[in-house]
């Protein structure tokens, strides 16, 4: 038995000493993940002196040496928090980021703004599925259709949309430069989050670069290639009047409008998150 703020200041100088970006967080979320605590639970234990069991001490040796190693928590732990929903992740598909959630934030907004009765979303490139089940969860009204390219990414959108579907998202394994025509015209709100950055720019994050599929990140010499095709299926699928909402790098934002523009979108705007970045495109076909 050991104290429970003893083991997580010790794991936390660990990863600390690793290069992890958020050491006391991961250490406490490690331990969570074995006891099923919050991480209020945690800091309350720790303050109150209560102690680990030996059994959890020695789970948890193995798993805190895939974080020294800096593979991605959410590979460890096997799932993702995304909005409400807690997604499961692993090798072959992106990790979904916070910074993502204003990006669902507003293609949510912009699908309850739709008078029809059932509101139909499409999500190109979905990964995990993120933006597409969040959509489809938030607005539960929606259609939505998530389409994804790469084999072990769809795999992983499958698994989280049985589970939080509801049986109203629709995964399309394929392209999305060709994917679902049968919906052209008709789609009132269009996400996506596309590979956008440029092939020679290499994350810093080892858990970035050396685990989350490239296919993923990269976009081609100018980190546009992607975001070119995918406008320009988005303007296909939406109907007039219907709304793109797009993430992108910061820096983008001209280019991006650019694109839009000359693929017949009216009312492009730049959005930045909070530390003002660049961070998404909305349109209006
Ligand atoms: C940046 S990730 C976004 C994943 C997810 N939407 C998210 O926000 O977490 C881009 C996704 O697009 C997929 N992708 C790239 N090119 C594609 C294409 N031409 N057609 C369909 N999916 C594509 C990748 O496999 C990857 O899953």
């Amino acid at each position: 038995m050991t104290p429970v703020g003893a083991v997580v200041s010790a794991l936390a100088e660990r990863f600390q000493r690793a290069g992890v970006p958020s050491p006391v967080a991961d250490a406490e979320l490690l331990v969570c993940h074995l006891t099923g605590w919050t991480r209020g639970e945690v800091s309350a234990k720790a303050f109150m002196g209560a102690e680990l069991d030996a059994d959890v001490l020695e789970r948890l040796e193995p798993l805190v040496a895939r974080r020294e190693a800096r593979e991605p928590l959410q590979h460890i732990t096997g799932e993702a928090p995304f909005r409400a929903l807690l997604l499961a992740v692993g090798p072959g598909v992106l990790v979904p980021r916070p910074e993502t959630e204003l990006v669902a934030e507003w293609a949510i907004e912009a699908l309850r703004q739709v008078p029809a009765p059932t509101p139909r979303a499409v999500d190109l490139g979905t990964g995990t599925g993120a933006l597409a089940l969040a959509l489809a969860t938030e607005v539960p009204n929606a259609r939505v259709w998530a389409v994804e390219r790469s084999s072990d990414a769809a795999a992983w959108a499958a698994r989280n949309i049985d589970r939080f579907g509801d049986g109203r998202v629709s995964l399309i394994h394929g392209d999305a430069e060709t994917a679902v025509p049968e919906l052209d015209g008709t789609v009132d709100v269009v996400v996506t989050n596309p590979p956008y950055i440029p092939d020679a720019e290499k994350p810093a994050d080892i858990e970035v670069l050396g685990f989350d599929p490239a296919d993923a990140l990269f976009g081609g010499e100018d980190g546009l290639r992607d975001i070119r095709t995918f406008v320009t299926r988005a303007a296909a699928l939406l109907r007039p009047g219907g709304t793109l909402v797009l993430e992108h790098g910061d820096g983008q934002g001209a280019a991006v409008r650019a694109i839009a523009t000359e693929a017949g979108f009216r009312m492009t705007a730049t959005h930045t998150d909070l530390l003002h970045r660049e961070r998404a495109l909305t349109a209006v076909r």
